[in-house]
C-alpha cells in the first residue's frame, strides 16, 4: 500500500462514527499526523524518540503539575486556541493563558488588602475597575489574582517558605466595580524546565523565561469570564515569551509614586510602584 493510500484507508475508519465533530477532528488529526510523518520520514529510531518524550511529558503529569499544558502552551498552541475560542468583542479585555499556578480558594481579602506575605520586593499599588461592555462599572465582580515573587517564584514552587497562599486573592468589586490591593512588583521567572519540555526547549536553543505579569481571572453575573494577565511595560522578555502570550493591550505602566496621602492610607513606603487598569468584560448571551 502506498502512502496515500494508508492515510485514505485510515480516514474511511471513520466512516462509522455517528458524532459529526469527533468525526471531523479526527478526519483533521490524522490528515495531519500523516502529512507530519510524509514529511519528516522520521527513522525507526526518531519515531521512538517522539513516543519516549510524549510518555515522559504524561509521567511528570499529576494534580500538582500538568506538563501537557506547559508543551501545549510552549509550542504556541495555548495561544492559538485562545485565538479561535475568544469572541473579543470590540473593547473588551483581551484574554491570554491561565498557566499552572492558579489554586483555587485563595482568601478573599478586603479592599486595600496586601497580597504579599514576604514582601521582599518593591511595594507596588495596583488599582481597578471591572466593566461592562457599555463602560458602566459592575458591582461585586470577583477578581482573583495570582502572581510570581520578585525572585520569580509561586508560592507553590517553595511551599516550605509559603505554606499559604503568598501572593493570591480573591477581590469583590465595590458599588463603583473598584477593586484594589497591594503587592511586591512581579519579576520576570523561567517556566518550569526541570521536565521533559525544559528539556524540549534545551534542545531547540529555546530560553524559558516569561515577561513579569499579573495574573487575573475576573467574573460577574451575566458576563463572560475573563483570564488574563498584565505585563509591567519595559519588561526584557515581552518580545520573545516563552509561552507567546504577551498582547500589546496588556503591557502597562508601573510607575514610580511619591503620593504620601496615597502611601499611607494603604500602609505602603513611599515611593511606591502603582498600576492602574480597568478590564471590560463581553456581555454573556
Ligand atoms: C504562568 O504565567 O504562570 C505560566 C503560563 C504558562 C506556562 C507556565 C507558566
Ligand atoms: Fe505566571
Amino acid at each position: 500500500m502506498d502512502n496515500y493510500k494508508i492515510t485514505e484507508d485510515a480516514l474511511s475508519r471513520l466512516n462509522n462514527c455517528d458524532d459529526p465533530r469527533l468525526k471531523e477532528v479526527m478526519t483533521s488529526v490524522i490528515t495531519h499526523l500523516h502529512g507530519v510523518v510524509k514529511e519528516v520520514e522520521p527513522t525507526d529510531e526518531e519515531w521512538l524518540q517522539a513516543i519516549n518524550f510524549l510518555t515522559q511529558v504524561g509521567h511528570w503529569c499529576d494534580d500538582k503539575r500538568q506538563e501537557f499544558i506547559l508543551l501545549s502552551d510552549t509550542l504556541g498552541v495555548t495561544m492559538l486556541v485562545d485565538k479561535v475560542t475568544d469572541p473579543k468583542p470590540p473593547g473588551t479585555t483581551e484574554s491570554t493563558v491561565l498557566g499552572p499556578f492558579h489554586v483555587h480558594g485563595a482568601p478573599n481579602l478586603p479592599f486595600g488588602a496586601n497580597i504579599s506575605k514576604g514582601q521582599t520586593g518593591e511595594p507596588t499599588l495596583v488599582m481597578g475597575r471591572v466593566l461592562s461592555q457599555n463602560k458602566l462599572p459592575i458591582a461585586g465582580a470577583t477578581v482573583d489574582v495570582w502572581q510570581a515573587s520578585a525572585q520569580g517564584l509561586y508560592d507553590v514552587q517553595e511551599p516550605e517558605r509559603f505554606p499559604d497562599m503568598n501572593l493570591r486573592a480573591v477581590f469583590h468589586t465595590d458599588k463603583n466595580g473598584c477593586f484594589g490591593f497591594c503587592t511586591e512588583k512581579p519579576a520576570p521567572y523561567p517556566v518550569p524546565t526541570d521536565g521533559p519540555v525544559g528539556t524540549m526547549l534545551k534542545a531547540l536553543g529555546r530560553h524559558a523565561w516569561r515577561p513579569a505579569h499579573l495574573h487575573f481571572m475576573i467574573s460577574a453575573e451575566q458576563h463572560i469570564s475573563l483570564t488574563t494577565h498584565l505585563f509591567v511595560k519595559g519588561d526584557p522578555y515581552l518580545e520573545s515569551d516563552a509561552v507567546q502570550a504577551v498582547k500589546d493591550s496588556l503591557i502597562v505602566d508601573f510607575s514610580l509614586s511619591h503620593n504620601n496621602a496615597e502611601a499611607d492610607q494603604f500602609g505602603l513606603p513611599t515611593p511606591y510602584y502603582k498600576v492602574q487598569e480597568d478590564f471590560v468584560l463581553a456581555t454573556a448571551n
